[in-house]
């Protein structure tokens, strides 16, 4: 009682602040629908684009799982493991504009209360892929979806111009969101890859070509194992593989690390965390270092394919967390462990006195001395 699990994010008003990422279970309107009907405040539809979509000739997803009792990793499915993350190869949604158009328009028609976000994808590469980003914008958002999710972060593009390519281009990034931001009516958000030294880079990027919000994570770059007695990767087709990305609890620590660098960069910015969310313990960390949103895939894969007891974990532990902490809503406890996060040379010594950022006693910094000297 007197808990408030409504948020307000980028002006739009979520029952809660639990989505459902661009991902399998957005992919039809069934899906969609009764992903609401559990309970999700939002969805992020299935990314759509322009462009043929052909997936590889095998299956497009699979899952790690480890055996607790010795270091086995596998994607084979035996008792007794624990999931360790997913990994998949699956392109956009190879549903075209038009099929999405009217199922948009009946979905926002059905559930006015949740939000819809359409997630887009377009190339980069020349005056016509914006004006196909523009054309994606429109599309969605003249048929009711509440915001933009600008798929810059792909990993499975060959073509450099789309994607996580992309999203490793602040320029690129900057264009991409500034064309969108100049037909779009309603937020957009802007869904960075991790895969990047410095993601603030990208985000500023995004910024400064008028995003409303940062996305993050979607997956991360990697590639399955090779089976040791077989000697072929365990997914692969004709035994070739290629790179595809990484989601579900594995990656929840490393996504982390993005938000928590996103957040102290850019205070006062929206943010929507993702990466490794099965139950609210998980997604209270995104809460915690700031963010005011949170989308999950992998865990809503794994259980009936839209997550109902996902999302009713989710909820029943906001609600419990609220109550134990005395929060009346999510502004009590966003962003209070934000700056708890502070550079290496901050955190506490054995011998204070004895450590100097890694440099000698003397002053001595890395500059100062002779080329190739750094390191030894
Ligand atoms: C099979 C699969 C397909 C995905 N497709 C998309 C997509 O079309 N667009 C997108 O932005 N992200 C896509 N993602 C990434 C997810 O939205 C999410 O960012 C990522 O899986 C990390 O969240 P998780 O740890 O909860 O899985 C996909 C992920 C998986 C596992």
């Amino acid at each position: 009682m007197g808990t408030e699990l409504a948020v307000s994010f980028t002006g739009l008003r979520f029952e809660n602040p639990f989505l459902l990422a661009s991902a399998p279970p957005t992919e039809s309107e069934s899906n969609i629908v009764r992903a609401f009907d559990a309970g999700w405040g939002g969805v992020v539809t299935k990314t759509i684009g322009l462009h043929p979509v052909v997936n590889v000739a095998g299956p497009k997803t699979m899952f790690f799982s480890a055996t607790p009792e010795s270091s086995y990793l596998s994607m084979k499915k035996r008792p007794g493991t624990a999931l360790h993350s997913s990994w998949n190869w699956e392109l956009i949604s190879d549903k075209t504009l038009d099929w999405w158009v009217p199922r948009i328009a009946r979905i926002k028609k059905a559930y006015p209360t949740r939000v819809l976000v359409a997630s887009i994808m377009a190339g980069s590469g020349n005056d016509q892929e914006l004006a196909n980003w523009q054309t994606l914008a429109k599309a969605c958002q003249d048929q009711g979806a509440d915001a933009l999710e600008l798929n810059l972060s792909c990993p499975h593009m060959d073509r450099q111009d789309m994607g996580s390519n992309i999203g490793k281009d602040p320029q690129l990034i900057s264009i991409v969101t500034q064309a969108v931001k100049e037909v779009a009516r309603v937020p957009v958000w802007a869904k960075l890859t991790p895969s990047t030294t410095d993601i603030i880079v990208e985000a500023r990027g995004a910024f400064l070509g008028g995003a409303d919000a940062i996305c993050s994570s979607n997956t991360f770059p990697s590639l399955p194992l090779i089976d040791p007695q077989t000697l072929e990767f365990e997914i692969n087709v004709d035994g070739l593989v290629s790179v595809g990305g990484l989601g579900g609890p594995a990656i929840l620590p490393l996504s982390l690390a993005k938000i928590a660098q996103l957040t102290q960069a850019f205070s006062g910015k929206a943010f929507s965390g993702i990466g490794g969310i099965a139950d609210f313990s998980h997604a209270l960390n995104y809460f915690l270092l700031g963010c005011g949103t949170v989308q999950v895939c992998t865990a809503a894969m794994l259980d009936q394919a839209v997550g109902p007891n996902v999302i009713k974990r989710l909820l029943s532990g906001m609600t419990a967390a609220m109550a134990a902490n005395g929060w009346k809503s999510l502004d009590d406890f966003m962003g209070v462990r934000r700056d708890q996060v502070v550079v290496h040379s901050r955190i506490r010594r054995q011998d204070p006195d004895a450590y100097h950022g890694g440099y000698s006693a003397d002053g001595l910094v890395a500059a100062d001395l002779p080329a190739g000297a750094a390191e030894s």
